[in-house]
């Protein structure tokens, strides 16, 4: 099973490449291979909206990240975004990253049956997560994935989902902050059970597929 994260920070490597790790290190304990693209790191063009994908599966744009993205994206069991909250949405390079994706959907969803989730990381408690989390989620879902969600099938006990925030609370008349968005119990808590989760529906749609 492989699991592809993918961070839509403009930072790597920090808050939430953090909620991501967390996520994918529970994978890699229950047997999966993750790997984590950091599209800060990426050559990913803008779309130019030629609307050539929308008679065939392919994309005009060439000569950059993109087809390196779309393989390792074809490839995988689960794909799990992350992208921290800009504005109450995703980041410009998470949105760049969608809108390139196009040509794997709108024909054909090329993407479909796969498993995907995603995490988000804002400034400020309830500072836009909900709706980032639900843009990402939207997406995943219009590529045709099954959305997995951070609830504990045992105990019931659900959160919107993985949801970071470097303020941790109010006192005094001042916001208190975190060092990372990944130091919170919750946090920890819903990745974990979110890589589970993500885990238990690749399991359950890989034995319902060799059933069909
Ligand atoms: C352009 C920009 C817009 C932002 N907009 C919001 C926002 O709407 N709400 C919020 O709580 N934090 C906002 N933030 C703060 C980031 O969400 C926060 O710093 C996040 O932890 C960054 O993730 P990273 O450490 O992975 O880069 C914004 C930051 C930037 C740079």
């Amino acid at each position: 099973m492989k699991i592809l994260g993918i961070n839509g920070s403009h930072r790597k490597g920090k808050n939430t490449a953090a909620l991501l790790k967390l996520v994918l290190e529970e994978t890699e304990r229950l047997g999966c291979s993750t790997e984590l693209l950091e599209l800060a790191d990426l050559d990913i063009k803008l779309c130019i909206a030629c609307n050539v994908c929308l008679k065939q599966s392919r994309c005009s744009v060439a000569g950059d990240d993109m087809a390196m993205v779309e393989h390792k994206l074809l490839e995988a069991d689960g794909i799990l975004l992350g992208s921290p909250v800009y504005w109450s949405n995703v980041t410009a390079l998470m949105k760049n990253f969608m809108d390139r994706s196009r040509y794997l959907h709108i024909t054909r969803n090329l993407l479909a049956g796969k498993a995907g989730a995603a995490v988000t990381n804002a400034g400020l408690l309830h500072g836009g997560q909900e709706a980032t989390l639900k843009i990402m989620e939207g997406f995943l879902q219009a590529h045709g994935l099954h959305i997995v969600d951070a609830r504990n099938p045992n105990t019931g006990i659900f959160t919107i989902g993985v949801v970071g925030a470097m303020m941790s609370g109010f006192k005094e008349d001042k916001a208190v902050w975190r060092r990372s968005g990944a130091d919170d119990e919750l946090v920890q808590a819903t990745s974990r059970q979110l890589g589970r989760n993500m885990v238990a529906l690749i399991q359950q749609l890989s034995g319902a597929s060799k059933m069909t």
